[in-house]
């Protein structure tokens, strides 16, 4: 049997550990089973600080973008109160409809199109067809569902679904990550363009992929050619882990083997110059993160760009990616940028789909990880078992499941339907044990 992932021996932040051979994976079922993906829901995605979007891209006051995180769907909008960006379930308080149909749009009155009932950019209910004649309703109590978010100094988006009292505060849960971000001027880039990829595959089939660069010097021929892989670390954080790799700067001293390619990383001597074009972004080294548990931030000199894993199901995933370039950047080196960047990214879909379909078979268990090159797995893996564990004992303890996202009723109307509920969770009980089998 596989060791327990809670027990893995995680270093500390720049420490790397020593390399011996005593790490495993977590258990290929947490791969494949539903009732493991359901739990995740509640134990990880609902509790979790979840990057979404950049500010930049809500110019005025109604622009707004829908997101589907683990099914749950919602928008963030610019409101016009206040002008803060701000994010909200997108389930009609009436009787449930999506209120936004559209993935982007702009307005300031958001009508649902089912009864007519009206809200504001601040998810206030403006507007109830016929209710104002009915006592004891109370357009207060029917704004939308807000969903608590953080926008970074630099502009970056996150949400957090959980509506317990005890939520980890953005900056605990990513301690370190605003400063750290620092180290580049997001103000200077500026949308470009997203894509979308649909993989049938677990979340986590591919953030095992995107946590090291073990595999880089055999899947990535283009990267493995343009900056040195010996070089490539990644260093866990707070619930975030950076990447490093050694770059080329466009120093006009180096020899003409030495010049810098486009994404500016170093090439080494020996190895084939690949472009004899300038460094577009000078000298500025990148800042890779990874933010547990499904996005990722990736900035370059001429981009940036960032990942949303997105799970649809134990097999399903879909990731979108953003790219938002320098701005007054030459259309040319956009292109290349993008072209590079799809190039590699369909390469990790790729080694997805066909790793996935062999954890599908049920005969491989577990595989060791190599405590260096996929410290990085080791870390994260080592969060999601954590959160795991501890969210069962949780349930265990109250004998109930524990939905963090859950709304608590608000009025009279849902105290009533509450009663109703328990009648559900009771036959649910008698239906059935729903706590997984994990280990
Ligand atoms: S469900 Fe939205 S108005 Fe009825
Ligand atoms: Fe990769």
């Amino acid at each position: 049997m596989a060791s327990s992932p809670v027990t893995a021996n995680v270093q500390p932040v720049g420490e790397k550990p020593a390399e011996t051979l005593s790490e495993h994976t977590l258990p290929a079922r947490w791969w494949v089973s539903d009732s493991v993906f359901e739990f995740e829901k509640r134990a990880i995605f609902n509790k979790s600080w979840l990057f979404c979007t950049h500010s930049s891209r809500f110019e005025k006051p109604g622009d707004y973008y829908r997101f589907s995180f683990t099914g749950i769907s919602f928008f963030i909008i610019k409101s016009k109160v206040d002008g803060q960006i701000k994010a909200f379930h997108n389930v009609c308080r009436h009787r449930a409809f999506p209120v936004i149909r559209k993935d982007k749009g702009s307005s300031v009155v958001l009508g649902c199109k089912y009864h007519g009932w009206s809200y504001n950019s601040d998810g206030k209910l403006t507007k109830a067809p016929h209710f104002d004649q009915v006592e004891g309703f109370e357009k207060e109590q029917n704004s939308l569902f807000p969903i608590r978010t953080h926008v970074t100094r630099h502009g970056l988006v996150f949400v957090n679904f959980s509506n317990e009292k005890d939520v980890t505060p953005f900056e605990e849960w990513y301690e370190g990550l605003e400063s750290e971000m620092d180290a580049f001027d997001f103000s200077d880039y500026e949308y470009h363009m997203s894509y979308e990829l649909d993989g049938q595959f677990n979340w986590k089939t591919l953030i095992d992929g995107y946590q090291e660069c073990y595999h880089c010097p055999t899947a990535h021929p283009g990267l493995n050619s343009a900056f040195r892989m010996e070089t490539y670390d990644v260093v866990p954080k707070t619930r975030y882990c950076r990447h490093y790799a050694e770059i080329v700067r466009n120093d006009q001293d180096e020899t003409v083997e030495e010049e810098s390619s486009w994404m500016g990383f170093r090439k080494q001597k020996s190895r084939k110059k690949i472009s004899q074009k300038a460094n577009p972004g000078g000298d500025f080294d990148g800042l890779w993160v990874y933010l547990f548990p499904t996005n990722g931030v990736n900035c370059y000199s001429p981009a940036w760009y960032s990942i949303r894993v997105l799970p649809q199901s134990a097999t399903h995933t879909i990731l979108q990616y953003d790219i938002y370039t320098k701005k007054g950047l030459d259309e040319t080196t956009k292109t290349e940028f993008v072209d590079f960047l799809q190039k590699v990214e369909l390469e990790d879909f790729d080694l997805c789909q066909f790793t996935q379909r062999n954890l599908n078979q049920g005969i491989y268990t577990a595989g060791y990880l190599h405590p260096t090159k996929e410290r990085g797995v080791l870390y994260y893996q080592k969060l999601v078992g954590d959160m795991v564990q501890k969210h069962l004992e949780l349930e265990n303890k109250e004998k109930r499941q524990i939905n963090p996202a859950a709304v608590a009723p608000t009025n009279a109307a849902t105290n009533a339907a509450s009663k109703l509920e328990d009648i559900c969770s009771q036959i649910d009980c008698q239906g059935g044990n729903n706590t997984p089998e994990l280990w």
